[in-house]
């Protein structure tokens, strides 16, 4: 596609996908032709919702839900909440010798360092992780199941029931956590958000900051342990290297695959017309390989120049958890190569790599000296 034809319609999908790196930012940064989509987002997550709107309402929502993620909390929250829960779970493996990374170390980091981030500090392991996959399942559901739109119905009904018990606390005093921001951050003095207003975007938050930042730290390790010289690298200073390798996992393997979006006009992009309030899926994951951007782009390369990824999306709605999940990942890789040593590949069982429009490691067994 890239090649042939980077801008067209794909029935699978019902959308215009736009392949290169060129025509991908052309498209995300004009947001006043290429707005946000709101069937599906509202659909699956509740209106309103930071990603389906656009103006001041959405200004005001992302400035809210961004507050524990602006690079200062990032920083204070590094070595507070990012480290200990790494820590944590490298040491529960530390002794075995081996483990499946996806599974016992890259999942449970997300769901529980940026969960506490979020406000779910007193939600077990296992209710996120449930949340997340129902939720999830339906949002990247294409085939209208019935099974994924009531498991996403309920994950959305638990989280309503989880907010309306904790509100009364959340009204009393605020917190540095997502929900308490949401529900308070510049609203003005004396009124709060509703569960109706903030609902929706938990939904968004729930999706790409639980699971999300999983995906790219086991992607950026899968690419690390099947490359001789980058694990060599990691393994003799894991200080260096670790945040390197996070950048280049993220554009080797774009954990969204895409973001959608829908025009608001008629337009012409790399040559095609497009009739306005058309789908749009601009293909993060496609445009990370753009091979005229990218040299040897499959090849996950610790010395590739920093040409732009664009797994965090564009312009107005560029993710607001960038910093965090880089952080996370950061700390996770430090962690793993400082305390297990010769760590690599399991030779007895294969890596899975599953999904396209959320894409990311999935089974990633891995094994050390002990
Ligand atoms: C590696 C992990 C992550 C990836 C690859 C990712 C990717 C994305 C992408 C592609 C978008 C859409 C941007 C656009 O349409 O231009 C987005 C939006 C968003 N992300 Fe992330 N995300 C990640 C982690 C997180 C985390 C940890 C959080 C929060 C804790 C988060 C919260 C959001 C929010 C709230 C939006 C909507 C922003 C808006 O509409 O203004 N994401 N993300």
């Amino acid at each position: 596609m890239r090649r042939g034809s980077p801008v067209a319609w794909v029935p699978a999908i019902g959308r215009v996908f736009v392949a290169t790196w060129n025509l991908c930012h052309e498209a995300g940064r004009d947001w006043r032709t290429y707005g946000p989509t709101s069937e599906l987002f509202n659909r699956v997550y509740g209106d309103p919702n930071v990603m389906s709107i656009d103006g001041p309402e959405h200004r005001a929502l992302r400035d809210a839900v961004r507050q524990p993620f602006t690079p200062d909390a990032v920083g204070r929250h590094r070595e507070t909440v990012l480290r200990p829960v790494a820590v944590r779970l490298v040491e529960a493996i530390r002794e075995r010798g081996r483990a499946d990374a996806a599974v016992e170390l890259c999942e449970p980091i997300s769901q529980r360092a940026i969960g506490d981030l979020l406000g779910f500090a007193d939600v077990e392991d296992a209710v996120l992780g449930r949340w997340l996959h129902d939720y999830g399942a339906y949002m990247v559901d294409l085939t209208g199941s019935d099974e994924a739109a009531r498991r996403g119905r309920e994950a959305k009904a638990e989280v309503r029931g989880y907010l309306e018990e904790r509100l009364p606390a959340l009204l009393a005093a605020r917190e540095d956590t997502a929900i308490s921001h949401l529900l308070h951050h510049g609203t003005g003095t004396g009124r709060s958000r509703s569960i109706d207003e903030v609902i929706g975007t938990m939904g968004v938050i729930i999706v790409g900051g639980l699971q999300e930042p999983a995906h790219a730290a086991a992607n950026a390790l899968l690419g690390i342990l099947s490359t001789p010289v980058a694990r060599e690298r990691l393994i003799a200073d894991p200080d260096t290297w670790a945040a390197v390798a996070m950048e280049e996992g993220l554009r080797w393997i774009a954990p969204f695959g895409m973001t959608e979006k829908r025009t608001t006009r008629e337009t012409v992009l790399g040559g095609v017309a497009i009739a306005a309030g058309t789908e749009i899926a601009l293909g993060l994951g496609s445009a990370n390989h753009d091979e005229t951007r990218f040299a040897d782009a499959a090849r996950f390369d610790l010395d590739r120049p920093r040409l732009g990824l664009v797994s965090f999306g564009f312009g107005t709605h560029f993710c607001i958890g960038n910093v965090v999940a880089r952080a996370l990942g950061t700390v996770l890789l430090e962690e793993l190569f400082r305390r297990l040593p010769g760590l690599r590949l399991d030779p007895d069982a294969a890596p899975v790599v599953e999904g396209w429009h959320v894409r990311g490691a999935t089974r990633l067994p891995i094994t050390w000296d002990t």
